[in-house]
């Protein structure tokens, strides 16, 4: 009595495996694919972030300036990475995005970022950041919440530390490792 009744749930996780529900040429879904058919990967990556103010050519604009105090305060930017913490280092990647001053009270900016890269098989690959950042931590984590080319379907979070940093300018070199899980 009990082998035909598995049988039957067996037959039925089989097929349940290959359903997909369409609706017109606007959406398909479907099931899982099984690892086999497409692998998950975590691939890691270090790189330096080089945020410059000052000089003839900044790489982070002021875009929006409150009448009072830093709240508010939003600045543009097209950040080059590098592979080592000198500005003169091999450039793998920009990060094109925005930061703003996110708090009244504490010293926390809002990153909403794409950090698009050139570097071997990551070239015109992107993975989006979108976190809090307090600067003045030794070490913050910031969630990455998706990704282009090899990082799609990119989940994972970066751990990102300030090496240099000039108070009068407000330039700083930070740190980055990240770590992400993709297809
Ligand atoms: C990044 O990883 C390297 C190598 O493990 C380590 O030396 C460094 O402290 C890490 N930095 C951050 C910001 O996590």
């Amino acid at each position: 009595m009990a082998f035909p009744l598995n049988l039957h749930i067996i037959l039925f996780l089989l097929s349940s495996t290959s359903i997909s529900i369409t609706n017109g040429a606007f959406s398909e879904q479907n099931p899982i694919t099984l690892p086999t058919k497409r692998m998950e990967k975590t691939t890691h990556l270090h790189f330096f972030f080089h945020d410059t103010l000052d000089g003839k050519n900044p790489s982070a604009v002021r875009i929006i300036n409150p009448e009072k105090g830093n709240f508010g305060t939003t600045f543009m930017t097209d950040d080059p990475l590098t592979e080592g913490p000198e500005p003169s280092s091999k450039l793998v990647g920009r990060a094109q995005g925005m930061y703003a001053w996110a708090s009244q009270h504490d010293v926390v900016l809002l990153m909403v970022m794409n950090y698009a890269f050139i570097e071997g098989i990551y070239r015109g690959s992107s993975l989006s950041v979108l976190g809090r950042n307090p600067p003045l931590k030794d070490v913050r984590e910031m969630p990455i919440v998706g990704g282009s080319g090899v990082f799609r379907f990119a989940r994972g979070f970066a751990l990102a530390h300030t090496r240099w940093f000039d108070p009068k300018s407000g330039n700083a070199i930070v740190e980055y490792n990240v770590t992400v899980i993709h297809f």
